[in-house]
């Protein structure tokens, strides 16, 4: 059985923990988008991992990761997560392949991502300043590209570097007047990357279709979010590749017919890093409790995460776009002790009532939540691992979800260690 596990709101929902369990049962975990954007973070027995690009199931000594060809690949980040592994006695030796045709992050995408960032004053996006963007645009652009499979072949990437470094160089400096960047300084870093890297440079999709053929079964892990989808998601308040289950295959090259299982995680509230509309944010003391218990902090980042309510009609609309078959729900335990629980059943834009989310930052940046309240519930529910051993409204809290985004929750969060789960 293959299975995928995507973000169904705006990232940073707890896909990390969910995959690491998951992968108890699979042999294979993905990592097939994003970049060192993404953190996943996962609890193991009071220790924590906090992972930006390796696939979560990594932590998992003997399962095979692998780094597929949508991903933007920081070699900085990369090796430098592979070490800390390796220090805590995790080696990623013989289980981890990175395709040869990743693209490659390097210093002048993070380097263009502030520099854009800054000038845009309080337009900014918020970006990670990953040099996500940058690296994504250079890839639909072609003509500057790295990709991986390029740090093998050192001779022909010197002359490469050079001119593309020139190039960024002219442009920044005209656009920004930024410092010029040094291309042997870059150069001498690729040269690093590629005797770093070299042993895990691979074909994934033919490995990934073989192992689907010799019957391994495939974990595939989205990194961000629906709702943060290039084409998609909220634009431009968005990160710049198909977050989506919808790039699943496209990042991958498995067809998603091949995938038996998307299960959506979400939290059982809301939370947004950076810019752009959130209909359902709180920005007063009850999303400032939501903060406090839930430690809504970014993994990769460390902003403070905004918080807001449940807000089902983006949850349903990710569920649609991603054919959802299960919902993981992270963070029930974080509800604790509030009086009451709004849950957003629609909207109001322009006067009218809107059950369908629009993907659109102007449009759902005018939209009004019509909520629905229900009761909360005072005890401490980290150490319940029976649905009816939680309190009759937490367990009303999750039912209700359930009509609303017409999906089974089949996992439930009550804490951030591997073991704090409720299945269901
Ligand atoms: P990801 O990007 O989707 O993997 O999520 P992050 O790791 O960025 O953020 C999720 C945070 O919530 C992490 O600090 C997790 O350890 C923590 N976490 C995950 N599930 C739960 C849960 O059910 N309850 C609590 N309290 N924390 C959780
Ligand atoms: P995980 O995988 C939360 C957000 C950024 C910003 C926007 C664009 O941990 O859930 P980018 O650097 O991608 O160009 O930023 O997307 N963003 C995330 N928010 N979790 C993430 O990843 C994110 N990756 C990007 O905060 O608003
Ligand atoms: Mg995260």
């Amino acid at each position: 059985m293959n299975s995928c596990v995507v973000g169904l709101q705006w990232g940073d929902e707890g896909k990390g923990k969910v995959v690491d369990i998951l992968a108890e049962h699979s042999d294979i975990v993905v990592r097939y988008g994003g970049g060192a954007n993404a953190g996943h973070t996962v609890v193991v027995g009071g220790e924590k991992f906090a992972l930006h690009i390796l696939p979560s199931g990594s932590v998992r000594p003997g399962k095979t990761c692998v780094i597929a060809n949508a991903v933007v690949v920081d070699p900085e980040v990369l090796i430098n997560e592979i070490q800390t592994l390796g220090r805590k006695g995790i080696s990623l030796d013989g289980r981890l392949l990175v395709s040869e045709n990743a693209h490659v992050v390097l210093d002048y995408h993070k380097q263009e991502d502030r520099l854009r960032e800054e000038s845009l004053g309080k337009n900014k996006i918020g970006t990670t300043i990953r040099g996500i963007g940058p690296c994504y645009a250079d890839k639909v652009g072609r003509s500057y590209a790295v990709r991986v499979g390029d740090l093998r072949d050192l001779e022909g990437l010197k002359g490469r570097i050079q001119n593309i470094v020139e190039y960024k160089n002219r442009l920044f400096g005209a656009l920004y007047r930024a410092e010029p960047l040094s291309a042997d300084v870059i150069y001498a870093k690729c040269v690093c990357y590629g005797e770093t890297l070299g042993p895990f440079i691979a074909d994934t999709t033919e490995f990934l279709h073989s192992s689907i053929a010799g019957g391994k079964s495939i974990l595939f892990e989205g990194a961000q979010g629906s709702l943060l989808d290039i084409d998609h998601g909220t634009f431009p308040f968005v990160t710049s590749s198909n977050s989506s289950p919808l790039g699943m295959p496209s990042g991958s090259g498995v067809p998603a017919k091949m995938v038996e299982r998307f299960i959506g995680v979400a939290k059982a509230y809301s939370t947004r890093v950076g810019g752009g509309p959130f209909p359902t944010e709180q920005d007063n003391e009850i999303g400032q409790y939501i903060r406090d218990r839930g430690n809504e902090y970014g993994t990769t980042t460390g902003r403070p995460r905004r918080c807001g309510w449940f807000d089902a009609v983006a949850v349903s609309y990710s569920v649609a776009i991603g054919a959802i078959d299960s919902i993981a729900l992270m963070h029930l335990d974080t509800l604790t002790g509030l009086k009451e629980l709004k849950v957003c059943k629609g909207y109001r834009i322009d006067g009218k009532e809107v059950t369908f989310f629009p993907a659109d930052a102007a449009r759902l940046g005018k939209a009004e939540p019509i909520y629905e309240t229900l009761g909360g519930w005072d005890e401490d529910i980290t150490g319940v691992r029976d649905f009816g051993a939680l309190p009759v409204n937490a367990q009303d809290y999750v039912c209700r979800l359930e009509e609303l985004t017409k999906t089974p929750i089949t996992m439930i969060g009550v804490g951030p260690e591997r073991t704090e789960i409720i299945e269901r």
